[in-house]
């Protein structure tokens, strides 16, 4: 028999009341698709009337994986359950026409139907993955095990996964600066990226195999995320001074879609998934710290006064106690967390953000201040590459030698602490391993151009593996839980399992990654401000609306009871 994991909430309520609709109105839309095409089968099919660019744009789009840029002037538009497109050409209409397309979708319009049949489908699938995670997780209809954990098995694993991918994927990139035309000497996207993957990989086998002697690695390897979030993002907004409402959109809804949606269906605190919080927060500091007074960013001394002011900042709200609790508590109905682990359960709501956010409160400025140096240190590795062979070997291996010394004191007295320990010094200490890592990965030339593809390409859907882990590759059981167990699809066979439940799970972390994209392009328009508030004004009322219908559904039974 099937159990569920209790009564359904207004939230899960209202997203049945969303999901139903649209994906009756996409499988309408492949038959009136199907009807159209089959109906004219002996002549060539019609050339697509104009209407339907969208469709047939969003199809190319999907296919061949250009949705990535930043040039997305698409069409299409609306948010939460309705959906409505046009062709770039009928812009002007759009405008007035969000209330226009959510009575076309109401009504089942057949045309409208047909224009957005690839938007449809993408929000179909976005919202079966969520079906598909509650009965994983929330229900009985799969099986669940214990982990284990075994270093041999763990570091083969490992191994054997990296001597995969550097038999199959390691490329070598010529790639060029976007501010000198040269080619980036370091830390260049590939390089990023690959990093995230060899992290994200080991952060998810901690995780799966609970391999607790590892935590404190862990705790850096999250630190290096937060460094990334400060040096992608300085690095961005300081060239290209792009602070336009637009793409402030599209980062948060990158950072905070899928996760929404997960604690809407799942019914979790959204600190559950710290990681989205935690980088929201980091994001917005950049972004305020570079978008207040941007006119003065190319001024040196304003910089530094700049980044003092980071410094200060956090240490007001960190260091001095008293005010973490004043500042946030107004925000505990959306950072407040309480563990489903009876144990855990007396720590005050803001505990989690408060350890999660302060542990990692330093590293993002270091990473503003590297982004800040580096093309400094990009001339100066220029200029080190043409000096004669003799001095350029001594400064690298003397650069090597400090960085190894450096790293191995670091692990010697600071990572080898036991954890509670570490975490105290680890938000001062963390830059440490960061920076030991970065020089050695910059060690030669060859080491610095050469990357592995399969890492990098973990390391670009990290968000969505470290959102689904707890609920398609793990399981929590209830909400609030940690992951504390796995899913078994093949119970006995531990190896087998784990081989199936992955590649299922890094499947559809992949596709929700793309189904993000996907959406994104169709609900925040890039380069219309009017558009994006008319959209966002349609998705908050439509919310609300099937919210309040949810929650009256809900109480009928019990009113009646
Ligand atoms: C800013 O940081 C967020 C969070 O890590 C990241 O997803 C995003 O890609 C960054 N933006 C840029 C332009 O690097
Ligand atoms: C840094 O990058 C250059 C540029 O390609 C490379 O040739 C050189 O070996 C690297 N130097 C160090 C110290 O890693």
């Amino acid at each position: 028999m099937v159990v569920f994991a209790g009564p359904l909430t207004p939230g899960q309520v209202s997203f049945l009341l969303g999901f139903i609709p649209v994906i009756t109105a996409w499988i309408y839309s492949e038959f009136l698709d199907y009807r159209k095409y089959s109906s004219s089968s002996s002549i060539p099919p019609p050339p697509p009337p104009t209407k339907s660019h969208s469709d047939t744009n969003l199809l190319e789009l999907g296919n061949n994986g250009t949705l990535k840029g930043d040039d997305d002037d698409r069409p299409l538009l609306l948010e939460g359950g309705g959906a409505l497109s046009k062709s770039p050409s009928a812009a002007k209409i759009q405008n007035a026409s969000v209330q226009l397309n959510l009575i076309r979708f109401i009504t089942m319009d057949e045309s409208f139907l047909l224009e957005n049949r690839a938007l449809l489908r993408a929000m179909s699938e976005f919202g079966a993955t969520l079906v598909y995670f509650y009965i994983c997780d929330r229900t009985n209809i799969f099986s669940q095990s214990k982990k284990s954990y075994s270093r041999d098995l763990f570091l083969f694993l490992y191994i054997l996964l990296i001597i995969a991918s550097a038999l199959t994927s390691l490329k070598k990139h010529h790639d060029k600066s976007a501010f000198s035309g040269k080619s980036i000497l370091y830390l260049n996207r590939h390089q990023t990226e690959e990093w995230k993957g060899w992290m994200q990989v080991l952060f998810l086998m901690y995780h799966y195999f609970a391999a607790s002697e590892i935590y404190n690695a862990i705790r850096v390897f999250i630190a290096a995320y937060v460094w990334m979030t400060g040096f992608g993002n300085f690095s961005y907004y300081y060239i290209r001074k792009d602070f336009s409402l637009a793409r402030f959109a599209q980062m948060m809804w990158r950072l905070n879609f899928f996760v929404a949606f997960c604690c809407i269906v799942l019914n979790n605190d959204f600190m559950l998934y710290y990681i989205c919080p935690m980088h929201t927060l980091f994001t917005l500091m950049v972004y305020g710290a570079l978008g207040i007074f941007s006119k003065y960013n190319e001024i040196g001394s304003v910089m530094a006064v700049k980044i003092i002011c980071c410094f200060l900042v956090v240490i007001a709200i960190w260091e001095v106690p008293g005010v973490f609790d004043l500042l946030w508590s107004p925000l505990t109905f959306l950072l407040g967390f309480k563990d489903a682990d009876p144990s855990k359960a007396d720590y005050p709501l803001l505990h989690e953000w408060h350890f999660r956010s302060g542990l990692d409160r330093y590293i993002w400025i270091i990473g503003m201040i590297y982004a800040y140096y580096h093309p400094s240190v990009e001339r100066w590795l220029e200029k080190l590459e043409e000096s004669e062979t003799k001095r350029r070997w001594s400064i690298k291996t003397s650069i090597v030698a400090v960085s190894l010394v450096v790293g191995y004191l670091w692990y010697e007295y600071i990572y080898k602490l036991d954890k509670i320990t570490y975490n105290k010094y680890h938000p001062y200490t963390s830059w440490i391993p960061i920076t030991v890592y970065i020089c050695l990965r910059n060690f030669t030339h060859q080491l610095r151009s050469f990357s592995l593809t399969l890492f990098a390409w973990l390391g670009k859907i990290t968000l969505e593996t470290y959102i689904s882990q707890i609920h398609i590759w793990l399981r929590s059981n209830v909400p609030n839980g940690q992951p504390k167990w796995l899913l078994s699809f093949i119970p006995d066979y531990p190896l087998l399992n784990f081989l199936l439940v992955t590649a299922l799970y890094l499947f559809i972390s992949y596709r929700v990654f793309d189904l993000t994209n996907t959406l994104k392009i169709a609900f925040v328009p890039g380069k219309d401000n009017k558009r994006l508030l008319h959209n966002f004004i349609a998705g908050a009322a439509l919310s609300l609306c099937l919210y309040c219908i949810a929650l009256v559904l809900v109480s009928v039974p019990r009113i009646l009871a």
